[in-house]
C-alpha cells in the first residue's frame, strides 16, 4: 500500500481496496477517539476553494480541520474571489499553495482537481469536479455502509436517480466495483449511467445491471442510493423540466422492500426524496452526512503524514 502523506485524493479510481479499507479504519478512530487529535495540526492551515456551491463538504472539511487543532480559510462564494477578475485555476493554486497546507476544492469542470494537483506542491482534495468526481464523499458513503451492513463485501446496491451527471454515482460505483458488489442501476430515460463508466465497470469484473423502473429491481436490495437531478449540468431548462418529475421515493413508493434496505442520499434534495421517509428506519442519509466529519478528519490526517 502506498503511503498517503503528501497523496492527493482526486478520483476512487486512484485507490486499491486495501487503501479504501485503511481509510475507513482511521476514520473509525478518528469517529471513536476525536479528543485524542484535537492538537494534532495546530498551525496548519487548510485553504477550502469552492467555485461552486456547497453545504456539506465544505462546512465538514472545515469542521474536520478545526477538530484536528488546525485553521481554515477560503472562499465559498467564486463571485468573491478573483476568477472573477479572469485569473486562471492553475494561477490560483500557485498563489493559495503559499498560504496554505492543504486545499479542498470544488469546481465545475471535469479534471480541474488533477489539473490543480499537477500544479500544486501540497496535496489536493476534490471535493468534486463537475459530474466527474467526489471522492471524500464517497469515503464517507462507504463508512456509513461498513457501519450499517458491517460489510463492503458482495452487498446488492441500487442506484437512483441522476446516474449521468451524479459524480457522487460515478465515485461510490468504481469503489464498489472492487468489493464484489451487484450494482443495479435505475434512471429516468436519458440519464443512464455513462457507458465509459459502464464499460470501466465490466473491465473491473463488477456486476451490474441497468432497470427502467424500480419495481423490477427493488427485490431484496441492501442499499439503495438516490441522488437529485443535477439541475445545474443542464444546458436549458427545458430539458430539465422533461427529467424532473422522473422518480419520488415515499413510503407508498418503499412497499415490498425489505425491511433491512438502507436509504443513501447524498444531499442536497430536491423532490426525489419525500421527508416522511425520514421517520422510517429506511433513512439513513443524516448520519451518512454527519459521517462527513470523520471520514474527512481521517483524510485531512492521512494526506497531512498526521497519521499513517
Ligand atoms: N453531498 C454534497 O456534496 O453536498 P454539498 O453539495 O452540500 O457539499
Amino acid at each position: 500500500m502506498s503511503t498517503f502523506e503528501k497523496r492527493n485524493i482526486i478520483s476512487m479510481r486512484d485507490f486499491t481496496k486495501d487503501e479504501i479499507l485503511h481509510v475507513l479504519e482511521v476514520a473509525k478512530v478518528m469517529d471513536e477517539e476525536p479528543s485524542k487529535y484535537a492538537h494534532a495540526l495546530e498551525g496548519k492551515i487548510l485553504a477550502t476553494l469552492f467555485f461552486e456551491p456547497s453545504t456539506r463538504t465544505r462546512l465538514s472539511f472545515e469542521s474536520a480541520m478545526l477538530r484536528l487543532g488546525g485553521g481554515t480559510m477560503g472562499f465559498a462564494d467564486p463571485g468573491s474571489s478573483s476568477s472573477k477578475k479572469g485569473e486562471s485555476l492553475s494561477d490560483s493554486i500557485k498563489i493559495v499553495e503559499s498560504y496554505a497546507d492543504v486545499i479542498a476544492m470544488r469546481h465545475p469542470v471535469e479534471g480541474s482537481a488533477r489539473l490543480a494537483s499537477e500544479i500544486a506542491d501540497i496535496p489536493i482534495l476534490n471535493a468534486g469536479d463537475g459530474s466527474n468526481q467526489h471522492p471524500s464523499q464517497t469515503f464517507l458513503d462507504l463508512y456509513t455502509i461498513q457501519q450499517e451492513k458491517g460489510t463492503l463485501e458482495g452487498l446488492k446496491v441500487g442506484f437512483m436517480g441522476d446516474l449521468k451527471y451524479g459524480r457522487t454515482v460515478h465515485s461510490l460505483a468504481n469503489a464498489l466495483g472492487q468489493f464484489g458488489c451487484e450494482l443495479l442501476f435505475v434512471s429516468p430515460k436519458g440519464l443512464e449511467m455513462p457507458s465509459d463508466s459502464l464499460e470501466e465497470l465490466a473491465r473491473m469484473g463488477g456486476k451490474f445491471k441497468e432497470f427502467e423502473n424500480f419495481e423490477e429491481a427493488k427485490g431484496d436490495l441492501d442499499i439503495l442510493y438516490v441522488t437529485r437531478i443535477q439541475r445545474e449540468r443542464f444546458g436549458d431548462d427545458l430539458d430539465y423540466d422533461k427529467v424532473r418529475e422522473g422518480y419520488n421515493i415515499s413510503k407508498k413508493f418503499l412497499e415490498g422492500c425489505s425491511p433491512d434496505l438502507r436509504i443513501l442520499h447524498p444531499l442536497p434534495r430536491v423532490d426525489e426524496l419525500s421527508a416522511e421517509v425520514d421517520e422510517t428506519p429506511h433513512a439513513l442519509y443524516f448520519r451518512q452526512a454527519a459521517n462527513g466529519i470523520p471520514t474527512r478528519m481521517a483524510l485531512i490526517a492521512l494526506v497531512m503524514g498526521m497519521v499513517s
